[in-house]
């Protein structure tokens, strides 16, 4: 079940956290993966580890998915390397907090265009190679259901996520492509590294009383990638240990 042997798959900000973890996922279920990030040094490294480990074929490409030339140039490489693109996760995203009256244009800027135009450059680019039982899958957030204090960016680019992801789901379905999002609640990464006592006041409110893991999010990753998922699209999986149905 869930085999993705011989795909080959492009995960967004996958140098570390939930990107690294759903990379080195796909990769365990035999996807030849192209690890991608802000650092050429970084994706470089996790693509040898993985190759070395997993047995399959990797290809780190520096791509900053804000920026359309370099998401043009992530592709070619991909199609130069592996010559098709089955899966692409669309996982690259930041979350700075800043109150709605110091949030300056360039704030909301840079959240909008690394969280939200990222989708629409890489799965643009993505979509018009890509052949039918193809997957797109990107990170949402349960900031795309519920509001976060401080993050009135970041809340609009992850609902903006959720309604491109339904849209893109019908636009596409003539091509047999999917596209489906995760929303996970609070996972514990180098990107949401917060105090002892944050994490532990976070904890107390989640039903499963432990915070998410990349690997999480991973395994639902994995679904929505594989051709078991072939007759799911336009759908938003939550993964949070029960946070929003309370
Ligand atoms: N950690 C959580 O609690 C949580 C919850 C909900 C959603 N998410 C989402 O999951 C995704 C991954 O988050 P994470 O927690 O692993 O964060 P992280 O900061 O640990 O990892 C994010 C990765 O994205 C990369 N990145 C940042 N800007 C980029 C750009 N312009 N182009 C390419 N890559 C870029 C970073 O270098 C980093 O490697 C994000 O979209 C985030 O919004 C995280």
């Amino acid at each position: 079940m869930f085999d993705l042997k011989g795909k080959v798959a492009i995960i967004t900000g996958s140098r570390r956290g939930i990107g690294k973890g759903i990379a080195e996922r796909l990769a365990y279920a035999g996807a030849n993966v192209v690890i991608s990030d802000i650092s050429q040094e970084d994706c470089d490294a996790l693509a040898k580890e993985i190759s070395e480990k997993l047995h399959v074929s990797t290809l780190g490409v520096k791509c900053d998915v804000s920026k359309k030339e370099e998401v043009n140039n992530l592709m070619q490489k991909t199609i130069k390397k592996f010559s098709k693109i089955d899966i692409l996760v669309n996982n690259a995203g930041i979350f700075p907090f800043v109150e709605l009256e110091k949030m300056t244009e360039a704030d909301w800027d840079k959240v909008l265009n690394i969280n939200l135009k990222s989708v629409f450059l890489c799965s643009q680019a993505a979509a018009k190679v890509m052949k039918p039982g193809s997957k797109i899958v990107s990170i949402s957030s349960i900031a795309s259901f519920v509001g976060f204090s401080g993050l009135t960016h970041y809340c609009a680019s992850k609902g903006g996520i959720n309604s491109m992801t339904r849209a893109m789901a019908l636009e596409l379905a003539p091509k047999k492509i999917n596209v489906n999002a995760v929303a996970p609640g609070a996972i514990d990464t180098p990107g949401a590294a917060s105090t002892e006592e944050a994490k532990n006041q976070t904890i107390a409110v989640i039903p499963w009383k432990r915070m998410g893991q990349p690997s999480d999010i991973a395994n639902a990753v994995h679904y929505l990638a594989s051709d078991e998922a072939d007759y799911v699209t336009g759908h938003i999986l939550v993964v949070d240990g029960g946070w929003t149905v309370q």
